[in-house]
C-alpha cells in the first residue's frame, strides 16, 4: 500500500476525482449557514441538500470535496480506536445522474482510487448492500451486487454474496453482505421510518477494511467486532419520502462519503486512527510533555487528541466556548479533555499541550 502524508492523501483523492470529471468545491464551515435543523455540519451531503433536491449547482452536476465534519452522537465512544467527533469526509456527488449508469460510475471511481491508486488489497475489502424491504416496498439492490461482483472477479476474487451475515459471518466465504434498512439505508434523519416527508434518501453500499484476516470467521462487516472498519459509503439517493411511503426521484443522486482518517488507518493496516499521521505531532507532543507513553493510557490520550482537535476547528469556525448552542459543545469538549487529563499525571501539562496543538 502507498504511504502518504495527510496532504498527499487529500490531493490523491481530489486529483483522482477531478480526472474522472468532478469539479472541486471547498469545504463548507462546521456551523451550517442555512440549516436551523442542526448545530453542525455532520456529513459532506449536508451543504448539498438543495442540489440533492433538484436545485442547480452553479459549477455543475459532478462535485468533489473534503468536508470538515463534527458529530457529537458518538461522543461517548471516543476513546476507542476509531471514533472521532471531528473528522474529514471525502465526498463525491452526482446530481441528476443518469439512471442507467450512476451506480456503476461511482463504484468504478471509488474502486479504482482505493485499489489502483492507494494499493488497498481487494482481499481485505468487504462490501455491504441493501437486501430490500417488504415493509417499505423497496427491492433488493441487485444492480449494486452485480457491479461489485464484476470488480472482485476482475482481480480473481470469487464474489460470494452472503444473505445471512448474522448467522454465518464470513464462514461461507462471503465478500458481499446483504443487510436491511438498519444497516444499508442512508438519509440525514436515519432509517426510512424516521425520515420526514420531503427528505431524500436511499439504499447505500458501504466498504469495510478487514484488519484481522485471521480473525473470527463468524464476524461480519456490520458486527461490532474490532475486525472491520467502515471506510466509505456510497449512497444511492433515489427516493423521497412522501406520505407514509417513498417515491422514486425523477433523477437519482450519488452521495459518496469516505472517512479520510479511516482510509489512512487502512493504509497503515492499523485500525487505530490515532496512529495515523493526522495525530502524529500532537501525540508526540503530549507524550513528551506528560512523560507518559500512548500505551500507558490509550483512552485518555485519544479523548484529549480528539476533543482538542475538534475544539480547535470549532473555534476557528466561530464557535468559541460559551454557555449555549455550538459554543457549549466547544466548552464541553474542552472540559472532557481536561477531565481525561486530570485522570492522569499529565494534568499540569494539558493546557500547554493544547496550545502546542493549536
Ligand atoms: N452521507 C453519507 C454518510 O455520511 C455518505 O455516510
Amino acid at each position: 500500500m502507498v504511504k502518504m502524508t495527510p496532504d498527499e492523501l487529500r490531493k490523491s483523492y481530489i486529483d483522482f476525482m477531478k480526472r474522472k470529471g468532478a469539479s472541486q468545491v471547498p469545504s463548507a464551515g462546521l456551523l451550517p449557514e442555512n440549516d436551523p435543523s442542526t448545530l453542525f455540519t455532520g456529513s459532506g451531503m449536508q451543504p448539498m441538500v438543495p442540489y440533492l433536491l433538484g436545485e442547480k449547482h452553479p459549477i455543475g452536476n459532478e462535485i468533489t470535496n473534503i468536508q470538515k465534519c463534527l458529530r457529537t452522537v458518538d461522543i461517548d465512544e471516543v476513546g476507542d480506536t476509531s471514533h472521532l467527533t471531528f473528522f474529514e469526509m471525502l465526498g463525491r456527488w452526482e446530481f441528476k445522474a443518469n439512471e442507467n449508469n450512476y451506480k456503476n460510475k461511482q463504484i468504478d471511481a471509488i474502486w479504482n482510487w482505493q485499489i489502483n491508486e492507494l494499493g488497498i488489497d481487494p482481499g481485505r475489502l468487504y462490501i455491504s448492500v441493501f437486501k430490500g424491504s417488504d415493509d417499505w416496498n423497496i427491492q433488493k439492490d441487485t444492480e449494486t451486487i452485480q457491479i461489485w461482483s464484476e470488480k472482485f472477479k476482475s482481480v480473481g476474487i470469487e464474489p460470494v454474496v452472503e444473505d445471512n451475515p448474522y448467522k454465518y459471518g464470513l464462514s461461507r466465504g462471503g465478500k458481499i453482505f446483504l443487510y436491511d434498512e438498519k444497516e444499508n439505508w442512508w438519509s440525514r434523519a436515519g432509517s426510512p421510518l424516521d425520515m420526514p416527508v420531503g427528505e431524500p434518501g436511499g439504499p447505500d453500499s458501504e466498504m469495510f477494511y478487514d484488519f484481522e484476516p485471521d480473525g473470527n470467521s463468524l464476524d461480519h462487516p456490520a458486527s461490532d467486532s474490532e475486525r472491520f472498519l467502515e471506510i466509505g459509503n456510497n449512497v444511492f439517493m433515489c427516493y423521497k419520502k412522501e406520505g407514509t411511503g417513498f417515491v422514486k426521484m425523477q433523477n437519482p443522486n450519488i452521495d459518496y462519503g469516505g472517512g479520510l482518517e479511516r482510509v489512512a488507518a487502512a493504509l497503515n493496516d492499523d485500525r487505530d486512527v490515532f496512529n495515523t499521521a493526522f495525530f502524529f505531532n500532537a501525540k508526540k507532543k503530549l507524550m513528551e510533555l506528560s512523560g507518559k507513553d500512548y500505551a500507558d493510557d490509550f483512552k485518555s490520550f485519544r479523548i484529549i487528541l480528539d476533543h482538542v482537535r475538534a475544539a480547535v476547528f470549532l473555534i476557528n469556525d466561530g464557535a468559541e466556548p460559551a454557555n449555549s448552542d455550538a459554543g457549549y459543545i466547544t466548552r464541553r469538549l474542552l472540559r472532557r479533555a481536561i477531565r481525561a487529563g486530570k485522570k492522569s499525571v499529565y494534568k499540569e501539562v494539558l493546557w500547554v499541550s493544547c496550545l502546542k496543538f493549536i
